[in-house]
């Protein structure tokens, strides 16, 4: 059967025969590793947006020389849907999403997704997936918009045709303990003028060897300095990162070279609403040494929307191990962990926007 959707964006959908509907099950432990029963697909073609439409998740079918798999020209965007205790379907911050899709989209010249379709398009692939939203206890589903060049050509150039494809699937916890991160001399994940504030796909591919490295030595993952002078902190592996120095929070500011995270700015808010103070503002690496001889380092932490909230457990700096408070001593990330939790189970108000109904 194939309807159309009501939506301003007129969107096909093709929902999944009976014979191949699947059932959703639990959430793996392995995240982004099942896949809900839909996906939407759009081409970009001669300044428009064209062919929208909900179809079952498949192969695609691409040319070998499809520009982004050469070239790079390839953003995406990570967000969830929650099943509050109510029972309702709920986006978390979806236009925070659509707004950082679309810078990421002008940084390498791929066409900006309007913000209708976006929207509509997700709400209408979560509604028609709602069963694959996992119980509010029990997790969330990941929803993963992709947006590609889809020349069939090796020149290099900006896309004149662009793919958008949008994924869900369910998933649970990311991290299952603390994290000990690790500083690298050699390694940056973004440099002044790059591209470390999108998320382009490339930065990923970019950073692997160093994670690699990282964890064929015991450590979970990177704690990224600036590459210019491997002295300023700015995130930890694919997280922002946060420390609490002498009871107040501390953050590197948005300098360019760290990714705007939407779980960042949202514990900023809630740690504020709270009555902590949280300052934005560059940390050197051996600020965070003395903080820590000094015993005024009692928390650090990750954030990003696959795993909310990570407490980290250790840093090591050219050979010199920190270790950090028992988990169990972390008042405020697990103050901010908590309220953010009861937001999107929608048990606390949300702040204006925070919270959208599917
Ligand atoms: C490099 C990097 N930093 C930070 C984040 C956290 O961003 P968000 O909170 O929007 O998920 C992510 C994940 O998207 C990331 O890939």
């Amino acid at each position: 059967m194939t309807t159309t959707a009501g939506v301003a964006t007129s969107i096909r959908v093709t929902p999944v025969s009976a014979s191949r509907r699947r059932e959703p099950g639990t959430p793996q432990p392995a995240f982004g590793s099942v896949f809900s029963d839909h996906m939407l697909v759009a081409t970009h073609r001669d300044g428009q947006w064209r062919d929208i439409e909900i179809v079952p998740y498949d192969q695609l079918s691409l040319s070998p020389a499809t520009s982004a798999l050469h070239y790079g020209l390839a953003i995406f965007e990570g967000m969830k849907a929650y099943r509050t205790v109510d029972d309702h379907l709920v986006l978390f911050r979806p236009q925070k999403h659509s707004e950082r899709l679309n810078r990421s989209c002008r940084r390498v010249v791929l066409p900006e997704v309007p913000e209708a379709l976006f929207m509509e398009g997700i709400r209408e692939l979560v509604r028609l997936d709602r069963e694959w939203v996992p119980p509010s206890d029990e997790g969330s589903l990941y929803i993963r918009p992709l947006l590609f060049g889809a020349d069939d050509t090796l020149r290099v150039k900006p896309a004149a045709s662009s793919r958008f494809v949008v994924m869900t699937g369910p998933v649970g916890g990311y991290f299952s303990s603390a994290l000990n991160l690790v500083t690298s001399q050699e390694y940056a994940r973004a440099f002044a003028g790059g591209t470390g504030d999108i998320k382009l796909s490339g930065n990923y591919g970019a950073s692997m060897l160093a994670e690699k490295e990282a964890q064929a030595k015991g450590y979970a993952t990177m704690l990224w300095l600036d590459a210019k002078e491997h002295l300023y902190v700015e995130e930890c592996g694919v997280m922002n990162v946060f420390f609490v120095i002498a009871g107040k929070v501390v953050t590197p500011n948005l300098s360019g070279t760290i990714l705007p995270g939407v779980t960042r700015d949202s514990v900023i808010t809630i740690l504020r609403d709270l009555g902590f103070s949280v300052e934005e503002r560059p940390i050197t690496i051996t600020e965070v040494i003395a903080a820590h001889k000094s015993g005024q380092l009692t928390e650090c932490f990750g954030t990003g929307t696959a795993a909310a909230i990570a407490h980290v457990s250790a840093i090591t700096h050219e050979g010199e191990e920190l270790t950090l408070p028992a988990v169990g001593r972390r008042e405020i990330a697990s103050a901010a962990l908590d309220r953010l939790v009861q937001i999107r189970a929608g048990r606390h108000p949300a702040p204006e926007g925070w919270l959208v109904p599917i």
